[in-house]
């Protein structure tokens, strides 16, 4: 896992190269393994592979979200908010996974917050969404996770740039 997470960068830039289905059943199983508080698993997951879904998904924030048309799968993330109070800390913690599923497969990914995020003056990201996709207004959406095949390389951070001072022994 240390060896994932010394590599692990937020990838925006994909090549046009579909996911294969294998991999693709893979991430499916990743998202439905991750733990939920009581085990309620209040979340639920979209996977979007068809370009035109993907394009109107890019456009769910006015910045941050462009980079989704050129991927080649965006999963949304979204949880019943009626069953369980800690709905984000489940859905962020399925986002993680799909990521790091994806980086052992050699797949680049990035979230792109959705909660508490506005698509224009009058409507948030969020509503935006659930019109584009049919989610239930009870549902909330918590990030997009944009997947696929690299087309830019980021450097590792370097172990000398952790911030070793947030880092704490027995006391604040
Ligand atoms: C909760 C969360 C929300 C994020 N939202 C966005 C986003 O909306 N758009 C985006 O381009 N990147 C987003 N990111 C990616 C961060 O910008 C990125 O992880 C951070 O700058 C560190 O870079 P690295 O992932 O390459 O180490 C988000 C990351 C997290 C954890």
């Amino acid at each position: 896992m240390i060896e994932l997470l010394r590599k692990r960068r937020s990838i925006r830039k994909f090549q046009d190269k579909s996911i294969e289905l294998e991999k693709i059943k893979i991430l499916k199983e990743a998202a439905l393994r991750a733990p939920t508080s009581r085990n309620i698993m209040p979340w639920e997951f979209i996977f979007v592979t068809d370009k035109n879904i993907l394009k109107k998904l890019s456009e769910a924030k006015q910045h941050g979200s462009a980079f989704v048309a050129g991927a080649a799968l965006a999963v949304v993330v979204c949880a019943d908010t009626t069953k369980s109070d800690v709905w984000v800390e489940d859905c962020s913690i399925a986002s993680i996974i799909l990521q790091l599923t994806g980086l052992e497969m050699e797949l680049g990914s990035c979230w792109v917050q959705i909660r508490n995020r506005k698509h224009n003056e009058s409507e948030s990201a969020e509503e935006y969404i659930q019109r584009l996709l049919g989610i239930p207004e009870h549902f909330a959406v918590e990030s997009i996770i944009a997947l696929g095949y690299p087309a830019e390389e980021k450097e590792p951070i370097p172990h000398s740039s952790l911030p070793l001072e947030k880092i704490h022994s027995e006391r604040f």
